[in-house]
């Protein structure tokens, strides 16, 4: 495996909107962003990925672009960014930006020019249709609900989006195109970003000719993912967009990739891949259901071991994945992956631990250092995010109550991860001292970085402990390159594997409140890591707490 400057290194999403709010207008920005950049230091992180802060009418927070040239003033100006890289760089942290160019915004230039003259050069930017009365081109439903086709205004032609219909799809298809998007990669890369975060790529190739699948649900439509299924060759595109930008700068990508095959892996992550990583989604897929949010099944502590674990064997030493617990489009991981009833410290750490360990590149979500959790939403008034609403139409639709379909939906709410950062126990969590967009969550009194920061039991110095871990000199060539073996796997409820590089160590979690035993194939040197006081050994086996995690130097 060739050596990449980015392997060893640890990863940071902020989302500019919920981080820090430097001006009192309820909205986090970049000024915010560069006042932190030192907490984060602190806690020992390299890479930072930039949730969209481009120009946007903001209908999906930033992921509908109007401009892919120039900052929302509502997060500051083009100086601010340019600031934010020169600080950045001053403290060896590199910048990442979000690339989201599978759509752009209905407010984006391109857009109003197609409007303008669907025949011209704009409308070849797009996929347009010719409308027929009482039917439309495909029958695919939108990542957020309805049909994906909608009237080109002042036309007689009907648009695609896959995703809102304030986000019309790009045409890919069409080399013009492809120039505009590798001009402004180049842009930015040229501006001293390091690189990009890669949106919903795996959309970008559609099965042509476009057409109708067999409905799935009652509304006659079908999941967008039986064209994607059909679609070929996307490798052309991706590999073209490596080769004309990321390639020539050695720039650090990582792709929202959802459907690779096995087969597929050296292609997008190799050495020679489309991407430097992509992100494990496998735990955060699981228990999904085709019917909607109301019908998912959670996840219990085996299945998500198990998710990991197939995860980690799919890629083996091909490349590197990037490891998440939780995003900006999911609920939050400790409410999430920990049984209900059982998210406290140590079971937070353990869970950081277990997932923090994996080979690939560790991704932590701004709060998750902190162990935030989701938030509790008495009403979907509450709740901003489109994909929220639309599930709760789909759940009363399914004949849940209001009540019910509110409860169903809070579950997997991508606002849970959107409430503002919980900096203090001071009024809004100190995020702003005006009102925020989107309510802090209330428990923020107890969790917050600044209680966090003077409590060494915190989960945020067990965070910095892990990191400080994998970057200690004595373990980083084990952590970051050596391989990953599942130990005790069947035990129910009891995650554990081996790294083994020049060193071997042992992670092993006790996934429950009660008592577990094992016993050791040999002994151990070191206890690198312990979310608890001490090691409790009886006659050569190790009983461990509830939710006891332990790493170890064998
Ligand atoms: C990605 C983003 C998500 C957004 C969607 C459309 O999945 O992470 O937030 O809504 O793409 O851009
Ligand atoms: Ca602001």
């Amino acid at each position: 495996m060739v050596k990449k400057w980015w392997h060893d290194k640890v990863a940071y999403q902020i989302y500019p909107k919920s981080f820090y709010d430097s001006n009192g207008d309820g909205i986090g920005d970049i000024p915010g962003i560069i006042s932190k950049l030192d907490y984060l230091r602190e806690l020992g992180v390299d890479i930072i990925w930039l949730s969209p802060c481009y120009q946007s009418p903001l209908a999906d927070q930033g992921y509908d672009i109007s401009d892919y040239y120039s900052i929302d003033p509502r997060f500051g100006t083009m100086e601010d960014m340019e600031r934010l890289l020169v600080e950045a760089q001053k403290r060896n942290m590199y910048i990442l930006m979000d690339l989201v160019v599978n759509h752009c915004s209905d407010e984006h230039e391109w857009f109003r020019k197609a409007c303008e003259d669907p025949e011209g050069k704009y409308g070849n930017f797009f996929y347009l249709r010719d409308k027929k009365d009482g039917e439309l081109p495909t029958n695919w439903r939108s990542y957020f609900g309805g049909p994906v086709w909608e009237d080109l205004p002042g036309t007689n032609k009907q648009y695609l989006h896959v995703f809102h219909k304030k986000q019309p799809d790009l045409n890919w298809e069409n080399p013009e195109l492809r120039e505009e998007v590798y001009k402004n990669i180049n842009w930015w890369l040229d501006k001293g970003l390091s690189g990009f975060r890669i949106d919903a790529i795996i959309n970008i190739k559609k099965a042509l000719p476009l057409h109708s699948y067999a409905p799935d649900r009652e509304d006659g439509l079908c999941s967008i993912h039986a064209m994607l299924q059909e679609a070929r060759g996307i490798g052309e595109f991706l590999g073209e967009m490596r080769d004309r930008t990321f390639r020539k700068y050695d720039a650090f990508s990582v792709g929202e990739v959802f459907n690779e095959k096995p087969e597929e892996i050296p292609d997008f992550i190799g050495d020679n891949g489309y991407f430097s990583s992509m992100f494990d989604f496998n735990e955060t897929i699981f228990g999904g259901s085709a019917k909607g949010w109301y019908d998912a099944k959670p996840i219990t502590p085996d299945d998500y071991k198990r998710c990991c674990f197939e995860s980690q064997a799919k890629v083996g030493d091909i490349g590197f994945l990037s490891n998440i617990i939780e995003n900006h489009d999911e609920p939050r991981g400790v409410s999430r992956y920990i049984p209900e009833g059982d998210c406290f410290t140590e079971s937070k750490k353990m869970l950081a631990a277990l997932n923090f360990m994996l080979r690939g590149l560790p991704f932590i979500y701004q709060g998750q250092e902190l162990g935030m959790e989701n938030n509790h939403f008495s009403s979907i008034d509450e709740i901003d995010d489109i994909s929220t609403h639309d599930e709760y139409r789909v759940a009363l639709d399914a004949g849940l109550s209001p009540a019910e379909a509110l409860e169903a939906v809070s579950k997997y709410s991508r606002d849970n991860a959107r409430t503002p950062m919980q900096w203090s126990d001071e009024a809004n969590a100190g995020f702003t001292t005006g009102t925020p967009w989107l309510n802090v969550n209330p428990n923020y009194t107890k969790i917050n970085a600044a209680s966090q920061i003077n409590d060494t039991d915190s989960v945020w110095h067990f965070y910095k402990k892990l990191i400080a871990l994998r970057k200690n000199p004595a373990y980083k060539q084990t952590i970051v390159y050596g391989s990953l073996e599942p130990a005790w796997e069947d035990r129910h409820n009891l995650m554990a594997y081996y790294r083994k590089g020049d060193k071997t160590l042992l992670v092993v979690g006790n996934y429950q409140r009660e008592k577990q035993e094992i016993t050791l194939p040999f002994s151990y040197s070191k206890v690198l890591l312990n979310n608890y006081k001490e090691v409790t050994e009886e006659n050569g086996a190790i009983r461990l707490y509830g939710y006891q995690v332990l790493i170890l130097e064998m």
